[in-house]
């Protein structure tokens, strides 16, 4: 077969775009380990002027923690490493990632409902993957609450070979518009998105030969359902 000249464009584009990212990582530590060790001198100042710098210094930290973790999200993008497949124990899993987001939630006085299935066998999956994955819908739960005291529900059931895990949240809701681009690379609504979550979630699951689907009401709320087949089959 003749060579596609869109996908040898593609290819070199993303080799391209990805060294570079891939290059703009070790500045980016570097300065972000300075600025660590710039804040731990002014934290000894105790005047004005120290508290001051250590205001504009956390700024600075915040953004490039924020380039970082852009970069990290980009290059497994462009470049996924092989699936690292595991037995994982969906109900711990999702325990886990709720225990870690614990503070927001009651920061934001989010209330939470589990309802996991304890007879749910493992799933072969990729646990480091698949955490990010739930990490990222639970971020967008809580973003979408934001201070309107709403809350997560979480569901786990077995539908024939695969487990269903359901994420619902009483937030602002989607539009007709902004739920048929949600999983574009990029789109966000928020003024700090990167727009690279939901893409990163959408890409695990068809990994996993699964899908992930999403139902939302304006003003309502959201149900993202993530579809995991059992046995972690890669259909890539
Ligand atoms: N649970 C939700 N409720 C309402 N809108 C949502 C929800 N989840 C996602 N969205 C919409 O989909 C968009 C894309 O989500 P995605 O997670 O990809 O990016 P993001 O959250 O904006 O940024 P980030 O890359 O930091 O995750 C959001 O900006 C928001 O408009
Ligand atoms: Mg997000």
């Amino acid at each position: 077969m003749a060579p596609d000249p869109f996908q040898d464009k593609f290819a070199q584009w993303s080799a391209l775009v990805g060294g570079l990212a891939h290059e703009l990582k070790n500045p980016l530590s570097t300065m972000n380990l300075n600025l660590q060790l710039l804040r731990e001198d002014w934290a000894e100042e105790r005047g004005p002027l120290g508290h001051r710098s250590i205001r504009k210094i956390d700024v600075m930290l915040q953004e490039s923690e924020r380039l970082e973790q852009m970069l990290s999200d980009f290059l497994r993008l462009t470049s996924p490493a092989p699936l690292d497949l595991k037995s994982v124990d969906p109900s711990n899993l999702i325990e886990d990632v709720f225990g870690f987001m614990n503070s927001e939630l009651l920061k934001n006085n989010i209330n939470v409902e589990m309802q996991l299935d304890r007879n749910l066998d493992p799933i072969l999956a990729d646990e480091n993957l698949l955490r990010q994955a739930l990490l990222n819908l639970v971020k967008n739960a809580i973003d979408a609450i934001g201070d309107n005291h709403g809350s997560i529900s979480v569901f786990t059931r077995e539908v024939e070979d695969a487990i269903h895990i359901e994420i619902i949240d009483t937030g602002c809701g989607m539009s007709d518009e902004t739920l048929e681009q949600i999983f574009t690379y990029y789109f966000s609504t928020k003024s700090t998105g990167t727009g690279l979550g939901l893409p990163m979630v959408q890409r695990l699951a068809v990994q996993h030969g699964g899908e992930i689907r999403c139902e939302s009401s304006l003003g309502r709320g959201t149900k993202f359902t993530l579809v995991l087949p059992r046995n972690g089959s890669n259909s890539e």
